[in-house]
């Protein structure tokens, strides 16, 4: 069985993991670096880390269309339940066995109000473990913090961390992310959308694969890596 990442641009993912399409973070229109739009993605799932615009994105359009259920934290999932869409809320902490893993909440340091000025609740990450045991931990937008420790101890085969700065971790603390959570692979997001988060991604992988074991995978928007 196999689990394939796609990165739709900025923070926006795709994972197919066990039949399963997953979106995470959808957001395409107004996304400068999108490379696709979404009326053309399909999703049985949602996972949304917070409630900021870059993030719930097109949620609510794309689940209508395609009646997936969005996951995310209890706030915001009361906000798009009021608004005829499906959802499974959970909180920090909490994981729940659902038909294409075992999803759990995690902790982020970031805010999340809701584009209409909504309270979003806490931001979050969400460390997935597929059907077939791999561990993916999806960090949302977070600047660094040491329980990440605590998440590489679980044993993570993929972690996808943002390293613009600005809003997010920058590379210099992204990579101190990667020493705490140990990923045999990791995935950088979240740069090079605007020019207030442009970074050089092949140099921050050089310094990566230099100071830990981790492998850096570097993919355009639209591109894909397979976990076997
Ligand atoms: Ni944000
Ligand atoms: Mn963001």
């Amino acid at each position: 069985m196999t689990t394939t990442l796609t990165w739709y641009g900025h923070a926006t993912l795709g994972l197919e993991t066990a039949g399963y399409h997953i979106l995470v973070d959808p957001f395409f229109n107004g996304n400068p670096a999108a490379s696709t739009t979404a009326s053309r993605v399909s999703a049985d799932y949602i996972l949304v880390t917070h409630g900021h615009r870059d993030h719930i994105g097109d949620s609510v359009d794309i689940a209508r269309r395609t009646g997936a259920t969005v996951i995310s934290n209890f706030e915001i999932c009361n906000w798009l339940g009021a608004k005829d869409v499906k959802t499974h809320g959970q909180h920090l902490g909490g994981g729940h066995q659902h038909p294409f893993g075992y999803l759990k909440l995690t902790l982020a340091l970031h805010g999340s109000a809701l584009p209409d000025g909504t309270y979003g609740g806490n931001p979050i990450g969400f460390l997935l473990t597929t059907l077939d045991g791999h561990k993916i931990y999806l960090a949302g937008d977070t600047g660094l913090f040491g329980d990440m420790r605590l998440i590489g101890e679980e044993g993570l085969d993929l972690a996808v961390i943002p390293i613009g700065d600005n809003y997010t971790m920058g590379p210099g603390d992204a990579l101190r992310a990667v020493k705490m959570l140990q990923p045999r692979h990791v995935v950088p997001i979240h740069f090079n959308t605007f020019d207030l988060i442009k970074q050089d991604a092949a140099d921050w992988k050089a310094k990566v694969e230099a100071e830990t074991t981790s492998r850096v995978q570097l993919l355009k928007p639209g591109g894909t890596f397979t976990l076997d």
